[in-house]
């Protein structure tokens, strides 16, 4: 009898166990593809003293509410006030991997429609993956008239250079109000070509040692360069010509410095150039002030430099093009999403500046061909180009997932969406064609 009633109870007992089991889990598995973001915010409200409003991350507008506010504000008034405040400002440590928002793959699309007679053009691939993840519309610069309150609290939820997390509004504002609309495209057809714009985007990788590519490369409508872009003495190999230039406020400065031996002088200055900044952190903001103002840096790493001296008298308002926080988010999110983005290190792992260069390419132009970017051979070339007499390895930095990126560049290759140089390939083809073209005597 006792032990009867002994296994009644503990039955009873599992029961209730495995009923409040399951209803925890249902809430988990529900709600955990959203929670994420929702519940970090709130970790961090915690902390902030502010706060008052609910905040959810399905609409970021709905963290216009701060304490400031409303007590500014009336009652009444708050559903309808837009947002006047900057939220909180979110700290990257509070984050042990990449936050997850609703809002993460939502971007501006409000580039103008291209029209392209170009039946060539990438934008008509029929690859579906490509079409699936490529928007063509997507907001590529960002300006004083694209910026305002709701934008900013809705990019201060993404790292740099993704969004403003970390940063304080009155430190990035009045360089962005400074940054006048683009008042033409990039890159416009060539007069007299054949209705497609063909360019060349021209990478530091080791590849092009020898490669006597030069030619090929400047025979391109446009040819798009970055970071220690070393010509001089090399044009044999990467060309000649500049037409865009992208850089940040670190590459441009520290690529002097780096390749100062081998012969570097200064960036890129064609007649006409222009000139697309990432704006990679803070200090970008404190360069593209100063930049744009004609002044000193007053402020942090650059303190005392002048911006203008770094662009060899080619630097025109109406050539200098900042990308936006969408476009470079968009760039991560669909085609670059390291596995690095799960760690501890998330914070500091994003795409080459070669990357970004490339997709802005991708965009503006109807081919791309690049050259000097990783390649399945890479461990037979130099890091650098530069790096001619003495063979180098490439180093694999924590911030950079260099083998997903040359993994990405042959298989856009093998699509048939760019084509990428790559040496072992050219000498195959080559010697398929020996027998027929070449009769060594
Ligand atoms: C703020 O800018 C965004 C994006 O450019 C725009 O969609 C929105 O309407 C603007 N909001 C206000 C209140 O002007
Ligand atoms: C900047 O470029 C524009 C358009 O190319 C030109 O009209 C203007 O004169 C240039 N400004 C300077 C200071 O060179
Ligand atoms: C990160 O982890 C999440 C959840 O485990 C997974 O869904 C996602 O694919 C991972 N992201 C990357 C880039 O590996
Ligand atoms: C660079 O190219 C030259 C000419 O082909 C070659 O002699 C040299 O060994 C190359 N350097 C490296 C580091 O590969």
């Amino acid at each position: 009898m006792a032990s009867l009633k002994g296994r009644f109870f503990s039955l009873l007992l599992l029961s209730i166990t495995c009923i409040v089991l399951l209803i925890l889990l249902q809430g988990n598995v529900l709600g955990s593809n959203s929670r994420t973001g929702f519940l970090e915010y709130n970790r961090f409200r915690e902390d902030s003293d502010e706060g008052e409003s609910t905040p959810s991350p399905e609409n970021p507008q709905n963290y216009r509410t701060t304490r400031r506010n409303s007590l500014m504000k009336p009652k009444s008034d708050k559903k309808t006030t837009p947002a006047e405040t900057p939220i909180p400002v979110l700290s990257l440590k509070s984050f042990d991997k990449l936050p997850q928002w609703d809002f993460e793959d939502i971007y501006n699309q409000d580039s103008p429609p291209r029209l392209t007679t170009c039946a060539q053009s990438l934008r008509n691939s029929q690859d579906e993956d490509f079409q699936k993840a490529f928007l063509p519309g997507v907001r590529l610069y960002l300006h004083r008239d694209n910026i305002n309150m709701s934008e900013w609290n809705r990019l201060s939820h993404f790292n740099n250079p993704f969004g403003f997390m970390e940063m304080k509004y009155d430190d990035v504002i009045p360089a962005v109000k400074l940054i006048p609309e683009p008042k033409e495209p990039l890159l416009l057809p060539k007069p007299g070509g054949d209705g497609c714009v063909h360019c060349a985007v021209v990478g530091t990788g080791g590849i092009l040692n020898g490669s006597k590519m030069g030619a090929e490369i400047d025979a391109h409508d446009y040819v798009f360069r970055m970071n220690g872009a070393a010509i001089e003495g090399y044009e044999e190999d990467v060309g000649k010509r500049t037409s865009v230039y992208v850089h940040t406020a670190h590459s441009i400065t520290a690529s002097l410095l780096f390749f100062k031996e081998y012969g570097y002088k200064s960036a890129p200055h064609d007649e006409g150039i222009k000139y697309v900044l990432i704006p990679e952190g803070l200090r970008d903001f404190k360069w593209l002030w100063a930049l744009l103002k004609g002044q000193m840096v007053s402020f942090g790493r650059f303190k005392n430099k002048d911006p203008r001296s770094y662009y060899s008298g080619q630097f025109n308002e109406s050539r200098f093009y900042v990308l936006h926080q969408d476009f470079l988010r968009y760039v991560r999110n669909r085609f670059l999403k390291s596995r690095g983005l799960n760690e501890s290190s998330w914070a500091i792992v994003r795409p080459t500046n070669g990357a970004f260069t490339i997709f802005l390419a991708l965009h503006v132009c109807d081919t791309v061909s690049a050259y000097g970017f990783m390649t399945e051979d890479y461990i037979k070339y130099s890091n650098y180009y530069v790096e001619k007499s003495r063979k180098t390895d490439v180093i694999f930095y924590t911030n950079h997932d260099l083998i997903l990126e040359k993994d990405l560049w042959k298989s856009l290759h093998d699509r048939k969406i760019m084509k990428l140089f790559q040496r072992t390939e050219s000498l195959k083809e080559t010697e398929a064609e020996e027998p027929l073209t070449l009769r060594k005597p």
